[in-house]
C-alpha cells in the first residue's frame, strides 16, 4: 500500500459530501490549514483529482485508488513521471534562518473525460537561495513568473512538488503534525490586499488577538496588555480596538494584517506584494513600518513585489524570478549597480528616474511572457532576449557565481568565465 493510500485510511478523515452542485471527497492532511478536497464528481460523472502532485522525484502519487476504483473503477492510466536532478543536502549555515534548494512547485494540468494529468504548470521550477537572520530578501519579477507561489510554497501552504526548505536548520516538510503546530507562528504573511484578508465582522482587538489566545502566544493575565503593545507598535492607537475593518483606510488596514501577523512572535513573515494596493505616499510609510518592525524584534522577511523601487528600499539581498527560474540573485547594491541578466537589465531599464536630464536607455521586452506551462527550451529568456545565441535555445544555463553573493543564470557569464578559465 502506497504511503498516499495509507495516508487516506488510517490518518485522514475522509469526507464524502454530496451536494445539490458536486460531490466532493475531502481530507484532511497535517499540513494544509484545511480539508482538502482530493476529488470532484460533477453531477455529469465528471471527476476531478485535485491532488496529483508528488514530492521528490518519485512517480506522481496518483488520487487515491482505494476510493475511487471502488467507486468509480480504474480512472487513471496516466502513469506521467517527474524526474530532477538530485540536490546534495544543505549543509545548515547557523547565520541563514531559511535555506531553499532546487524547490520545485508545478501544478497538474487536467484534461479530458476523467480529467487525467497532461502537463504541470511550472509555477517555480528549481530555484535555490538562503536568507540570512535578520535581514530582507526581495523576490521580483512580473505577473505570473512564481513569486507568490514560491512564498506559499516556503510557508507549507503546498506541498512542494521537489527540493528542500530548511527553516532554522530543519526540514519543514519532514516536520510532524506536532513540529507544525509550533512552527506555523514563527512564519507569518502579510498578503496585498488587506480588506479581503480581514474578517469584516470581528473587531480589530479580536482580529490581532485571535490566534494568540490559540498559541497561548501570552499568559491570560498578560493578554489584554499584549494586545495593546502591539498595536502601539505597528501604529494603531488602543481606541481602534473596539472598530470593524471596514471603518479604516487601506493604509490602517494593513497595519492590522501586519499587527496580527506581529502579535503570534513570528521570526519570519513573507510579505507578498502588502504595499501594492496602497497609494504611493501610504506606501512609504508601510515600508518604514516593516523597517522598524525588524530592528526591534529581529524580523527576517521575504519581501514579495513586481516593483523594483520599493523592493530596493527594503532589501538587503534580492532575487530575480523569470518564468519559475531564479534568474540572478545579489545584494541590493550590488544589484542595482551592475545587472548581469539580460532580463534584469531589462527591468531595472523601466524604472523611472527622477531627474529629467538622466536620459533611460529603455531596454522593450519583445514578445510576450512564454505560458509556464509550456516553457521554452533552453534558457527560458531566449524567446525575448536581445543577446540570445544559438546554445540558448537548446541548453539550460548554468547559475554562475560573479563574486560574493552575486549569481546569475545566463551562458553569456558561463562562457566569459570558461574564456578566462582556458586564457589563464
Ligand atoms: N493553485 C494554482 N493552480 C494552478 N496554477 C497556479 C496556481 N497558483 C498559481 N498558478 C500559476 O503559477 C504561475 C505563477 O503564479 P504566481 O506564483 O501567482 O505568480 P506571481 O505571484 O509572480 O504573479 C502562474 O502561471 C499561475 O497561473
Ligand atoms: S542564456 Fe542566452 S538567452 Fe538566456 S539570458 Fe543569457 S544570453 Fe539571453
Ligand atoms: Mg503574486
Amino acid at each position: 500500500m502506497s504511503d498516499f493510500e495509507n495516508n487516506v485510511n488510517k490518518e485522514a478523515e475522509v469526507e464524502a459530501t454530496l451536494g445539490a452542485q458536486d460531490f466532493t471527497i475531502q481530507q484532511e492532511v497535517d499540513d494544509a490549514a484545511e480539508a482538502e478536497t482530493v476529488a470532484t464528481v460533477d453531477k455529469g460523472g465528471d471527476a476531478t483529482c485535485a491532488d496529483d502532485q508528488a514530492e521528490g522525484s518519485a512517480a506522481l502519487p496518483r488520487a487515491p485508488k482505494n476510493i475511487f476504483d471502488k467507486v468509480f473503477g480504474k480512472l487513471h492510466k496516466n502513469t506521467a513521471k517527474l524526474e530532477f536532478p538530485q540536490e546534495e543536502p544543505i549543509v545548515h549555515d547557523p547565520d541563514n534562518l531559511l535555506e531553499v534548494r532546487g524547490l520545485r512547485q508545478y501544478f497538474p494540468i487536467k484534461a479530458g473525460f476523467f480529467k487525467h494529468t497532461v502537463g504541470y504548470v511550472r509555477a517555480v521550477d528549481g530555484i535555490s537561495f538562503n536568507i540570512k537572520r535578520g535581514t530582507t530578501m526581495g523576490l521580483v519579477g512580473e505577473s505570473g513568473c512564481g513569486k507568490t507561489t514560491t512564498g506559499r510554497t516556503i510557508l507549507r501552504l503546498y506541498k512542494k512538488t521537489a527540493g528542500q526548505v530548511l527553516f532554522d536548520g530543519e526540514e519543514i516538510f519532514d516536520m510532524s503534525k506536532r513540529e507544525l503546530r509550533h512552527f506555523r507562528p514563527k512564519i507569518q504573511i502579510v498578503f496585498q490586499d488587506p480588506y479581503s484578508s480581514l474578517s469584516p465582522r470581528l473587531p480589530v482587538a479580536e482580529i490581532i488577538g485571535e490566534a494568540v489566545r490559540e498559541h497561548n502566544i501570552v499568559p491570560k493575565d498578560q493578554y489584554e496588555e499584549y494586545i495593546t503593545k502591539i498595536m502601539k507598535d505597528c501604529g494603531l492607537p488602543e481606541y481602534y480596538k473596539e472598530r470593524y475593518p471596514h471603518e479604516f483606510s487601506g493604509g490602517q488596514r494593513q497595519r492590522i494584517c501586519i499587527a496580527r501577523a506581529l502579535a503570534l512572535n513570528p521570526q519570519f513573515i513573507v510579505c507578498d506584494e502588502p504595499v501594492s494596493a496602497l497609494d504611493v505616499s501610504i506606501q512609504a510609510q508601510i515600508i518604514n513600518l516593516f523597517k522598524d518592525l525588524q530592528k526591534q524584534y529581529g524580523l527576517t522577511y521575504l519581501f514579495i513585489s513586481h516593483d523594483l523601487s520599493v523592493v530596493e528600499h527594503i532589501s538587503d539581498t534580492v532575487g530575480v524570478m523569470y518564468l519559475g527560474d531564479l534568474v540572478e540573485y545579489a545584494e541590493t547594491d550590488d544589484l542595482f549597480a551592475h545587472p548581469a541578466h539580460p532580463y534584469t537589465q531589462a527591468l531595472f531599464s523601466a524604472i523611472p528616474v527622477p531627474d529629467p536630464k538622466t536620459k533611460m536607455k529603455r531596454i522593450i521586452l519583445e514578445g510576450s511572457i512564454p505560458s509556464p506551462a509550456n516553457p521554452p527550451t533552453g534558457c527560458k529568456f531566449h524567446t525575448r532576449c536581445s543577446k540570445c545565441m544559438e546554445i540558448c535555445k537548446h541548453r539550460v544555463p548554468p547559475t554562475v557565481n560573479l563574486g560574493g553573493e552575486h549569481y546569475v543564470k545566463c551562458h553569456l557569464y558561463a562562457q566569459e568565465q570558461a574564456d578566462d578559465a582556458d586564457n589563464a
